[in-house]
């Protein structure tokens, strides 16, 4: 059973071939609808898969929701046309497309751009220069290798239109986010929260983009999971409590860093004209949140505070922290709805991948809804002290409205109330001009009863701020695999292995009889009882043999393997014999089974007995495995 570890140099280039191919044999992820064909885009979770990103989201949701003290909710994943009209995705949410002359295939002409010359941000750049750049670069299809220069690039909206019921009256479309979910009710939403600001709503489900081209694997979907939090605030007092976070250490991008290094490498590429010159000029910046926020790297402290918190957080659940990091959204690369966003981005393959964005929403999500719907999206904010103001109000005639505008006259107030806050001077004649449906109308002015008053106001309406942590769940998944994918040699022979960490491993133990024997079988299935009796995720193996057993659980990323051998019969009988001769009740205590660790093939006999309350602090980082005192096997 004993088994001799050496380490392997570990060649990091193919990491992500050989995960999606261990993926699909394990039962992590793979094509859907692969009975006919499949189709790009949509990935269907195996067993493991979808207990790994149901522990992702459960660890989120105790962090985002639960220890932050956030309301979850769960929302449609179908919204009628005016929630996109509002929000501004059925007119802003689209990428470029260019498609080839030659098979048709449609690309992103970003990314055409971005992986074929030395531009990173192509997506910032307007389409007419996309175009050039395209046209200058000789830049050709990457399905068939005809040029693209002179095809148009256009806009395409990413959104996947659908009708809500019969015919075509009720336009729909899939959410591209699940936010839009959290803002459409913010009018209930800010009742639970006793209309007290700050308040957060989290939110774990399903988006929808129709991307032009997915790509690598789960990485870029047209379905996929995101776990979201809207924060909102009010931007004149609330605070963080950045003392929690300030020591976090953050590796940071900033903006201006990227700007400086792509004007370096352009200088030093027209200098050289071969584009192989070392470049200077953009560099990461390795700090800490209080140092980040006190000197002006993240203009948000709630930004900077969110940025600490998910920093723990994903160290956490996996995602290696030398690789990782956040970096600042381009002026040209920000979504239509923020004013600032820093991504928290993973290494992959010598890549930079979003795995999530934290954005500064400002008030626009919440404005915009407000002007196109009936609802209130305000807060009340109450004064320290009662204020005295002065306001200009109106109080029309109506017997005079009625018959000179008819069904018109309730609009006339309406100007009039908008006219008298925002223009007194426009009262101070003997008429009043006002606009109705891009008419002018004249009316007396004494008709208005027009009058300022002082009033003594507890406080104002206020539209909340929004500050927004937005998680890919697949991508971190994803991530969270490679950087846990290892290879080394046990026993002679390759073995390739997740170090998953206990928290997010889909299966916790594996159990074993050492050989098909009832007896054995009988007591390892009795330990299965008993480890998921302790609420933990166990697995039954009793094929091929034991090598091949450990084999399988490592690549699956299983912590522990426990093996019931024969040694484990015949203390559990010694026991019995000896507690009949003295007169007790026949126990099994004395019982022990190997217990393997995962990481090191390092293995220990344990007490069957005490097996069930060991494996729950090993889960939960109450013990580690190396201080456990059962003894050693080599
Ligand atoms: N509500 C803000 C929002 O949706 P986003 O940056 O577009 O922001 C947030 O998306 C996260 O969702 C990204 O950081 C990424 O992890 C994930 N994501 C976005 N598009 C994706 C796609 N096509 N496939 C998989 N994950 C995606």
């Amino acid at each position: 059973m004993s088994e001799q570890q050496t380490e392997s140099a570990e060649t990091d280039d193919s990491i992500g071939e050989k995960l999606v191919e261990l993926a699909k044999r394990r039962g992590y992820f793979f094509q859907s609808s692969g009975a006919y064909g499949g189709v790009g885009g949509f990935y269907t979770f195996g067993p493991q898969g979808a207990a790994l990103k149901g522990n992702v989201e459960d660890a989120w949701r105790d962090r985002f929701a639960v220890a932050e003290g956030n309301m979850e909710i769960d929302a449609p994943t179908i919204m009628p046309e005016p929630v996109f009209e509002a929000s501004g995705h059925l007119d802003g949410f689209d990428d470029m497309l260019v498609e080839c002359p030659d098979c048709g295939e449609s690309h992103r002409a970003d990314h055409i751009v971005e992986d074929n010359t030395e531009y990173e941000d192509a997506e910032s750049l307007p389409i007419p220069e996309v175009e050039e750049v395209i046209a200058e670069y000789e830049l050709v299809c990457p399905n068939c290798g005809t040029g693209l220069a002179g095809q148009a690039v256009e806009t395409f909206n990413l959104m996947f239109g659908t009708n809500i019921g019969p015919g075509d009256s009720q336009p729909g479309y899939l959410r591209p986010e699940t936010a839009q979910g959290i803002f459409v009710e913010f009018p209930r939403l800010k009742e639970y929260a006793r209309n007290q600001l700050p308040f957060g709503v989290t939110q774990i489900g399903r988006a929808y983009r129709n991307e032009i081209s997915p790509r690598r694997s789960i990485i870029r979907t047209r379905e996929f999971t995101q776990a979201e939090l809207e924060f909102f605030i009010d931007p004149e007092t609330d605070e963080p409590d950045l003392s929690a976070v300030a020591d976090v250490e953050v590796r940071l991008y900033p903006a201006s860093e990227q700007t400086a290094e792509s004007a370096a490498q352009r200088a030093a590429e027209e200098a050289s004209g071969d584009g192989e010159e070392p470049r200077e000029g953009g560099e990461e910046i390795r700090t800490t949140i209080g140092d980040a926020v006190a000197e002006g790297v993240i203009a948000s402290p709630w930004v900077a505070y969110f940025l600490g918190v998910a920093k723990r957080w994903y160290d956490a659940v996996g995602v290696d922290m030398d690789r990782f990091r956040f970096r600042q959204h381009l002026a040209g690369e920000r979504a239509h709805y923020a004013s600032d966003c820093w991504d928290a981005e993973g290494e992959l393959d010598g890549n930079w991948i979003e795995l999530a964005g934290f954005s500064d929403r400002g008030d626009y999500d919440l404005s915009k809804h407000a002007a196109h719907s009936e609802d209130r999206f305000t807060v009340f904010r109450q004064y320290d002290e009662p204020k005295t103001v002065e306001r200009a109000t109106v109080d029309p005639d109506m017997s005079y409205l009625g018959p000179e505008f008819g069904g018109d006259a309730q609009a006339v107030v309406s100007e009039l109330e908008t006219l008298a806050e925002r223009d007194r001077a426009a009262f101070e004649g003997d008429n009043v001009t006002i606009e109705l449906d891009g008419e002018s109308h004249e009316l007396p002015t004494e008709k208005t009863g027009f009058a300022v008053e002082e009033q003594t106001e507890a406080g104002e309406h206020i539209i909340p701020h929004v500050i927004e942590p937005s998680f890919g769940v697949d991508r971190l998944v994803y991530t969270v695999l490679h950087h846990a994918y290892r290879e080394d040699e046990v026993d002679g022979e390759d073995r390739t292995y997740l170090e998953l960490d206990p928290e997010v491993a889909p299966t916790f133990v594996g159990v074993f009889p050492l050989q098909n024997d009832d007896e054995l079988e009988a007591t390892a299935n009795d330990i299965v009882a008993d480890l998921r009796d302790a609420g933990l995720s166990v697995t039954y193996d009793d094929s091929g043999n034991i090598g091949r057993r450990y084999r399988r659980q490592d690549e699956v990323g299983t912590p522990f393997c426990v093996t019931v051998d024969y040694e484990t019969l015949e203390e559990r009988e010694a026991q019995r014999a000896s507690d009949t001769a003295s007169g007790d009740a026949p126990r099994a205590e004395a019982a022990t089974v190997t217990v393997r660790e995962r990481d090191t093939t390092a293995q220990k006999r344990l007490p069957v007995s005490e097996l069930p309350e060991i494996m729950a602090d090993l889960r939960a980082g109450e013990l580690a495995f190396e201080d456990l005192d059962g003894k050693n096997e080599s």
